[in-house]
């Protein structure tokens, strides 16, 4: 089949077209500049995503030093693994030992501590309790993973050297104060897209150390698509050996064996994310129909696809092979999978008819139920009646979208990645080099000015599970680019999904933003200089 013209996200608009194009012009004309904030005075102010409350304790301060242990809650394991990860971070910008050992014991020194005991029970699931006094640091949480997000502030009010792989000189002095923190949404995501470009094991995990610095806590691979075909699947061995073996603009491409997906999912949880596998169907699928014949209707494969049109592919609705590979897959998939959700697509399925979609969805989200998963889509999945439990991802260019409000009524939460603010692989101006601009350019105003309980009209809030920052690839081919579009953009949306509504404020934010470049150039992030943000 050819690609479709025009019916595609591809087919919206053109380069500067819209609403984002108006607004650019708008703010290119609207004369005297803003007022800008006087600098924040401590890192405390510094923090991104904001705390929901941070006080200092002013004349107050704790240092570092080589006799500092790391004590960690006794007795629980998760608890010393953060203390881990930390003393990980600490040690070779500092040159200190660091230890980590349970908390009571007669170890001497100066503390930080990471407790499972007496935070306050507004910190939930997910956040902590920050103190800092001149004997040392201590953070509370109910849960490991509210201990990792503490740790991620810690850091931050390091200085920024701290993330240097080489020892570095100190003082390792933070400010002392008090921090109460937890997330708005349950979902904080990022979404990165390893099928038109393959992206490896390594470069996944340093994506995926950025965002836990932002307390992004879920990382959906988008495993497959017309070009490629990612992960191993043992019981249909040339979806990777041959639907892997290139890319967008013809490179060879690559794919995960499952041992390395393993890697990358025990990497993430380390990390407190989880991973949501995607297996885009049943459009998006060129690779596994150029690699298997009888997954086509006519029984022909057709030739593996290195462009970037969308909306040709189809697997074939009617034939029970489908079904038999979709379970197999499924059953691969779900068994590398501890999260709840996998991710199946069905974005964009223009070479499916309808009823066909329909017919196509109703034999595979029992299988998802099957395998003892829950179902998440792109959000024109709905349109097939998924059950309450499914989770739409809501990418429109609009806020009208009686679909979702539907789906939400039904008992459905959605997930919000509005192409025109979330979407990372849009342009940020007419002069950025990388991504695409069918949804117009988005820079980082435009990716933080929003408010993800109030976007979609008629959505209520609390049908709202989160937000998240996808990152296609068509354009994108190594981590420079990759940071390039995500920084700063992918903090901004991870504020929106972690910070209360009530701290959201643009002119504010591009000053803590500002704040976090230096520990970017520390960390080699290739972020954008946005002219909007008052880089120091
Ligand atoms: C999508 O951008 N096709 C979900």
């Amino acid at each position: 089949m050819l690609p479709t013209e025009g019916a595609g996200r591809r087919g919206f608009g053109h380069p500067g077209s819209g609403l984002a194009l108006v607004a650019l012009l708008l703010v290119g004309t609207t004369g005297p500049a803003v007022p800008v904030h006087a600098a924040p005075e401590t890192p405390l102010q510094h923090i991104v995503p904001a705390p929901v409350a941070a006080t200092p304790r002013p004349g107050v301060a704790f240092t570092l030093s080589a006799d500092t242990t790391i004590h960690t809650q006794p007795g629980s394991a998760p608890a010393q693994q953060v203390g881990e990860y930390l003393a990980g971070v600490l040690r070779p910008s500092t040159g200190y030992r660091l230890p980590v050992v349970p908390s009571g014991s007669s170890a001497s020194g100066r503390r930080i501590s990471l407790l499972l005991a007496g935070a306050d029970a507004r910190v939930g699931e997910e956040g902590y309790q920050l103190d800092v006094t001149r004997q040392g640091v201590l953070i509370r949480a109910r849960t490991a993973a509210g201990l990792f997000a503490g740790v991620q502030t810690f850091r931050q009010i390091l200085p920024a050297k701290v993330e240097a792989k080489t020892r570095q000189p100190g003082p390792w002095t933070v400010p002392g104060g008090q921090v109460l923190d937890y997330p708005r949404y349950a979902h904080r995501g990022a979404m990165l897209d390893v099928a038109r470009h393959f992206f490896s094991v390594d470069e996944v995990k340093g994506y995926i150390d950025q965002i836990a610095l932002y307390k992004v806590n879920r990382l959906h691979l988008h495993l497959t698509d017309d070009q490629g075909w990612r992960l191993e699947i043992k019981s249909w061995p040339n979806l990777t050996a041959h639907g892997g073996s290139t890319e967008v603009g013809g490179g060879t491409g690559g794919y995960y064996t499952q041992e390395q997906y393993k890697d990358l999912v025990a990497y993430a949880a380390a990390r407190h994310i989880t991973v949501i596998p995607e297996i885009d169907m049943p459009g998006h699928t060129n690779a596994a129909l150029s690699s298997y014949p009888e997954l086509n209707c006519d029984g022909v494969a057709p030739p593996l696809y290195t462009g970037i049109e969308v909306g040709f592919s189809s697997l074939c609705i009617d034939k029970d092979i489908t079904y038999e590979f979709v379970d197999d897959v499924l059953r691969e998939v779900a068994a590398l999978t501890p999260g709840e959700y996998i991710h199946i697509g069905g974005d964009e399925a223009h070479a499916t008819t309808d009823p066909d979609f329909d017919l196509f969805m109703d034999k595979v989200l029992p299988l998802v139920a099957k395998h003892g998963k829950t179902a998440t889509g792109w959000h024109e999945f709905v349109k097939s009646g998924p059950p309450p439990s499914a989770v739409p991802q809501f990418w429109g260019t609009k806020t009208v979208a009686p679909d979702m409000v539907e789906a939400a009524a039904r008992g459905s939460e959605i997930v919000l990645s509005p192409a025109t603010k979330a979407y990372l692989d849009m342009k940020y101006d007419a002069n950025t080099k990388l991504g695409l601009s069918w949804a117009g350019y988005t820079d980082v105003q435009d990716a933080y000015d929003w408010n993800p309980g109030a976007y979609v009209e008629g959505l209520p809030a609390d049908a709202v599970r989160g937000v998240e920052a996808p990152l296609w690839s068509e354009t994108i081919t190594n981590s420079a680019d990759l940071e390039f579009m995500a920084f700063p953009r992918l903090p901004a949306i991870a504020e929106l999904g972690w910070s209360p509504w009530s701290t959201h404020d643009w002119d504010r934010f591009k000053v803590r933003l500002a704040a976090q470049a230096e520990r970017w150039r520390v960390m080699d992030v290739n972020y954008y200089p946005s002219p909007q943000v008052p880089w120091a």
